[in-house]
Parts: structure tokens; C-alpha cells; sequence
């Protein structure tokens, strides 16, 4: 009875094992690229694509091109070397892979010395898999305030003009108005406002428009203008000590401007992933779950066939005695 249960046992296991080997095979690798944060000129960036669950793509050919670009490539990679001879010319020297991530599906490109004409699509292919997908860079562009002062008299609400040219979206930048001695007019950042560290005197006045910024657009709406809010007011966008800025003027009703110009602080919007640790999956527990239970089968097995032989050598023992002489 005990070899029948393990004989049982080790066939289940044996399917299981097939199953979960079926399984990891038609389980093919996907390319999984995304978006990197918005850049600034001048600057190095990375597009991530890699193939998950990883394979090797050391053996493949990688291809990154612009379809909007002629020629189109910008970093083919085939037989451990890459083409250079096919590359669009825009691009020489300032492409490269990670070469050492390959063998784990790493297939990203490194893009150095950004410029603004370098902002557009890439797409990243693996012919011999049959993988492709799509990456947005988005390169920080000019700030534009304007060349003429807003015109308002006191208690009308104006707009002071300030957008990127070309558009780009900024709610991940930090986005700062001041006056021209410094005071925060408004200031955003971590994809909200933040009103502490508002000069007062604007507090619970001033608004972006939240639902433009994605195109660029940086205006401020000042409500209520006073006498002594007439003077030249300075748009930012800002990451780490990189900036951008333009000047807008307002004039109320023909009265006093102010000073000067200040720039000094830095802030930044930090990409976070999260790192999973490798799953088990449902596979795998059925197995060390049928393990266990071979296990505990074996033992009992064990232990009736050994309760037997005892009772049989228990029995063979007694049986001269009960054999009655001949
Ligand atoms: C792609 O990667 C992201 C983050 O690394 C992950 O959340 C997502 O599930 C992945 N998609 C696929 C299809 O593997
Ligand atoms: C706010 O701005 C006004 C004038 O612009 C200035 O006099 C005042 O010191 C500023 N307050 C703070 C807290 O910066
Ligand atoms: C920005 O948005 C405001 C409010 O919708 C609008 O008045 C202004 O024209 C926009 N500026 C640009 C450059 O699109
Ligand atoms: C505008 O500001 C003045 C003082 O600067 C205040 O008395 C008035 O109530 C404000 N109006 C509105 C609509 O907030
Ligand atoms: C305000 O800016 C304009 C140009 O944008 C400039 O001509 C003017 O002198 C500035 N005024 C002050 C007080 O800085």
C-alpha cells in the first residue's frame, strides 16, 4: 500500500514538474520600456527598455530608431558589435548601450549631450523575438514670458503670460513665479502648489492652470491686484541647479515698480520604482507543497512496512510453538 501511495505521488509530482516547465516555456519575454522624466538640455538620459521576464539579448539584434528621421537609426546593435555605418549622423558619439546588462534583457539606450531636436519618439525593436515598443523623451524647452506689461487698474484679476516653446509638459518640474526682489509670488513643485513658503501678501491670490501645464503652459492668475503688485514678475522652471526664466511686466494703474532679480533655489521631482522581489509563483508552491506531502507519504509508507516486518517476525517467531508436534 505504501509504494502505491509514493508510486502515486512521484507520477503527480512528475506532471506538475512538466506543467510548470510547459508553463515557463510559453511564458515569452515581453519588452518593457518606459518613459523617462523630462531633461534638459546638455544632459545624459537613459530609455529604459528590458525584456521581462529577462533573456539574454547578448545574441540579438537591438534596434533604436526615430520612424520620423531619415536615415531612422539611431543605435543598431548585431552580432556584439554596433553598426555605426548605419546610424543617422545627428546622433554620432552620443549613443550607447549597456552592453554588460544585455545577457539580463537590459536593452536601454544612453543618449548624452541632450538637444532640443533630439526630444520625439524612439522605438526600440528585437527583430529576432519580435518585440517593439515606443519611448517619449521630452526635452525642457524655452521659457516665454512676454515682451509687454500686463495693463490692469486696482481689483482686476489679470493673467501674466509665460509658456515653453517648444510646448512641453512641466508637472513634473518645479514651476516658480517671483517678484523682482525676490518674494514667491507662487511656486509648484512636486506636481502640486505649494503655498508655504508664499510671500503673504500674494497668498490665496494666485493659480496656475493645472490643466494647461502638460502643454507648456506656465501663466500665472493674479486676482484682486493691488497698487503695489505693479511691477516685473519672473516665470522659473527649474530641476536641481538647471533653470529657466522669463520676465513678465504688470502695470497697475501707473504707480511704483521694484528691484532686482534673485535666483537661488534648487528642487528636483525624484523618479521612484518599486523593486519587487522575484515572486514565487503558483507553480512553485504547488510543487514544495507536493514535495511535503511525498514526504509525510514516505514516512507513513515507511512506517507500515516496518510495523509489518515486525509483526510478521513477531508471528514467524511464535509459530514453532503453536505448531503442534507432529
Ligand atoms: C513593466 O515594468 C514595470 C515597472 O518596471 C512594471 O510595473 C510592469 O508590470 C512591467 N510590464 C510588463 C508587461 O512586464
Ligand atoms: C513679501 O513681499 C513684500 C513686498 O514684495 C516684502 O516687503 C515682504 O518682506 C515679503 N515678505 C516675505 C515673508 O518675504
Ligand atoms: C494658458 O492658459 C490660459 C488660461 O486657459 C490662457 O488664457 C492662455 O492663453 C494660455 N497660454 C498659452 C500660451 O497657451
Ligand atoms: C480685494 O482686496 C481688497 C484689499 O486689498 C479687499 O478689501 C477686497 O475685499 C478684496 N476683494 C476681493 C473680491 O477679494
Ligand atoms: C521691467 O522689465 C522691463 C522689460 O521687461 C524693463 O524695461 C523694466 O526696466 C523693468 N523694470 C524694473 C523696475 O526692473
Amino acid at each position: 500500500m505504501g509504494l502505491i501511495i509514493i508510486y502515486e505521488a512521484l507520477m503527480y509530482l512528475l506532471v506538475l514538474l512538466f506543467n510548470c516547465a510547459a508553463a515557463q516555456v510559453s511564458d515569452p519575454s515581453v519588452l518593457n520600456c518606459s518613459t523617462p522624466n523630462i531633461v534638459w538640455p546638455g544632459s545624459d538620459v537613459i530609455l529604459p527598455c528590458r525584456l521581462q521576464p529577462p533573456l539574454s539579448a547578448e545574441s540579438m539584434r537591438v534596434e533604436w530608431t526615430r520612424p520620423d528621421l531619415e536615415p531612422e537609426f539611431i543605435h543598431v546593435y548585431q552580432d556584439g558589435r554596433f553598426l555605426y555605418e548605419l546610424q543617422n549622423p545627428h546622433y554620432t558619439y552620443r549613443t550607447s548601450l549597456f552592453v554588460d546588462q544585455l545577457p539580463n534583457g537590459d536593452v536601454s539606450l544612453k543618449l548624452s549631450r541632450v538637444t532640443q531636436s533630439d526630444a520625439g519618439t524612439y522605438r526600440c525593436s528585437l527583430p529576432s523575438v519580435q518585440q517593439e515598443a515606443s519611448v517619449q523623451l521630452s526635452v525642457v524647452s524655452e521659457v516665454i514670458g512676454s515682451d509687454q506689461a500686463v495693463q490692469a487698474v486696482v481689483g482686476d484679476d489679470v493673467i501674466l503670460p509665460c509658456h515653453m516653446e517648444p510646448p512641453v509638459d512641466v508637472t513634473t518640474l518645479t514651476v516658480e513665479w517671483t517678484t523682482r526682489n525676490g518674494a514667491v509670488v507662487h511656486k509648484f513643485e512636486s506636481r502640486k502648489d505649494n503655498t508655504d513658503i508664499q510671500n503673504d501678501t500674494f497668498k490665496g491670490r494666485t493659480s496656475l492652470f493645472h490643466d494647461e501645464m502638460h502643454k507648456g503652459n506656465i501663466s500665472l492668475k493674479l486676482i484682486n491686484v493691488t497698487l503695489t503688485d505693479a511691477g516685473n514678475y519672473t516665470c522659473f522652471v527649474r530641476k536641481l541647479i538647471q533653470q529657466k526664466k522669463d520676465n513678465v511686466g504688470l502695470f497697475v494703474d501707473s504707480k511704483d515698480k521694484k528691484g532686482r532679480d534673485d535666483d537661488s533655489k534648487a528642487s528636483s521631482t525624484v523618479p521612484t520604482g518599486p523593486t519587487n522581489p522575484p515572486a514565487l509563483t503558483a507553480c512553485h508552491i504547488t510543487l514544495i507543497v507536493a514535495a511535503v506531502v511525498i514526504l509525510i507519504a514516505g514516512v507513513v509508507a515507511g512506517l507500515v512496512w516496518w510495523t509489518r516486518q515486525r509483526n510478521r517476525r513477531q508471528n514467524q517467531a511464535e509459530a514453532p510453538e503453536n505448531i503442534p508436534m507432529m
